[in-house]
């Protein structure tokens, strides 16, 4: 009787908010491609003896890449650009500092100077670490001028410079790359090769995050383009670390795709106060969450979940945690794997909450060296950590970039990567907008999704 009562009050009062209503999903709309146009899955380009680089965007990062670019076998940097005349110069210093020639560096002092770099013959590669907002126009004149780019994190910021990415690499069968150096973490790398040979059976949900508190860097960032755009964008606005690795143990475009995703963020709580110290007067808007989550099911009924956070305390993390219906691995807060134990019924002790074997310290160590990454041999390990760049992850993204280019094999990340890595900035903002509704996730590919089966790494034969 009491049940039947608590059904009948339960359904008036969901009607009473009208949650009755079947859930919608906010559709994303997805522009033709143009007659004549095809898919760059799998895109080769003409071998390139030396590749010849050209950076813009000389600040925290983009004078970091010039040191780790000047260690790559078969790169030469032949062109540098910064707004500011001076970072040019610091770039040089470094250039001369390893050995190697002076680049071309006429261009800096405006806005546009990065034109020239484009349009000089000898690029063959533009190379992306401005401030996000200058990403996209540099991006697609590099293109429109035939050149390959490789574009830092976030590579797009809205639906709108995702497609025009797409496009025009479709349109000039241009590499177009985004700068995700965290596929190339030992960790992640050792995990992916784990997880492709099976051993934590079938991957059914990931987790990855960028919680990093920046508080030490907002006063460094040219014209405080970072903590301008979170005060004026609600969403994930950062998402591609987190994101990136987990889709590439989740095959994504490979084999799966992202169709859904929810979002929920907490109000600012610290935004407005950092930004009200940095301003020197009182800031009372600030859009951007100090916490952002996002959760994205997949076509073959997986899940992801992604965070963000850049305003707390909280200790840095990209969580990168793959959870697989025999195995689990995590990389943050502890790194750690665990793998089902199977052991017959009566010898299973019903006083144990779980009955997994756990892999930490020394003991994951040894599991890890089982399952080496085919592209880092020891050697190769040794020489990334030498170089360093976030303890080799950077170093060996440029490495396998000119690698791939030399060899005119496809790259590791391609434009559709950096779309649905992109994408989770505009549309976590269009669900938080609307009340954390489901929006859909488009299929960047247009159709080609499922073609090939599973990541692998391009190798050139011996
Ligand atoms: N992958 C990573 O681990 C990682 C780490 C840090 C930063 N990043 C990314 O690198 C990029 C740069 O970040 P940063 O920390 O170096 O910022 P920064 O502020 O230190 O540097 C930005 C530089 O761009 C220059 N610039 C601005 N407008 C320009 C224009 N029109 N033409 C030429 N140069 C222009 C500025 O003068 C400045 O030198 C961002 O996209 C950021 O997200 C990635």
């Amino acid at each position: 009787m009491q049940t039947k009562h608590f059904v009948i009050c339960a359904v008036a009062a969901l009607l009473a908010v009208g949650c009755c209503k079947p859930a919608g999903v906010i559709k994303t709309p997805v522009p033709t491609r143009p007659a004549g146009q095809q898919d760059v899955i799998g895109l080769t380009a003409e071998p390139i003896e030396t590749v010849h680089i050209g950076v813009v965007g000389l600040g925290m990062r983009g004078s970091e890449a010039v040191n780790r670019l000047a260690q790559i076998p078969g790169a030469e940097i032949v062109a540098l650009c910064d707004l500011l005349p001076d970072r040019v110069e610091q770039s040089q210093a470094i250039l001369a500092g390893r050995g190697k020639p002076a680049a071309e560096g006429a261009y800096s002092g405006a806005q546009e100077s990065w034109r020239g770099l484009c349009e000089q013959e000898n690029v063959d590669l533009v190379y992306i670490c401005t401030d996000w907002l200058n990403h996209y126009p540099i991006a697609m004149y590099a293109m429109d001028c035939g050149k390959h780019v490789a574009i830092e994190v976030p590579a797009a910021l809205d639906m709108d410079e995702i497609w025009g990415l797409i496009d025009k690499s479709e349109q000039t069968r241009r590499h177009c790359m985004m700068l995700e150096n965290c596929i190339y973490d030992f960790f992640e790398m050792t995990t992916l090769e784990m997880s492709q040979r099976g051993l934590f059976g079938e991957i059914i949900h990931a987790e990855g995050a960028y919680c990093h508190n920046l508080d030490p860097y907002w006063d460094e960032y040219w014209n405080n383009w970072r903590l301008d755009y979170n005060q004026k964008h609600r969403g994930d606005v950062y998402p591609t670390h987190g994101i990136g690795p987990i889709c590439q143990v989740l095959d994504i475009h490979r084999g799966d795709r992202m169709t859904t995703l929810v979002s929920m963020d907490t109000k600012s709580f610290n935004g407005a106060k950092i930004a009200t110290n940095h301003a020197g007067k009182e800031v009372t808007e600030f859009a951007n969450g100090d916490e952002t989550s996002t959760l994205i099911r997949t076509e073959k009924g997986k899940t992801m979940l992604i965070e963000h956070d850049v305003m707390t305390p909280r200790p840095y993390s990209r969580m990168y945690q793959v959870v697989g219906t025999d195995g689990y691995a995590s990389k943050y807060p502890i790194g750690e794997y665990c793998l089902r134990v199977d052991k017959p019924a009566d010898k299973v002790d019903a006083r144990h909450i779980s009955d997994e074997k756990v892999y930490r310290d020394e003991e994951m160590e040894a599991l890890q060296a089982g399952y080496r990454n085919v592209i880092l041999t020891p050697e190769f390990e040794e020489l990334a950590k030498s170089v360093g760049g976030h303890g080799g992850m950077d170093f060996i993204m440029d490495y396998r970039l000119v690698y791939c280019l030399h060899h005119g094999l496809p790259l590791d990340m391609d434009v559709y990567d950096l779309a649905e890595w992109c994408c989770v900035a505009p549309l976590s903002r269009v669900s938080l907008e609307h009340g954390s509704m489901p929006v859909e996730v488009p299929d960047f590919t247009r159709g080609a999704w499922n073609r090939v089966q599973g990541f692998s790494y391009a190798l050139a034969e011996e």
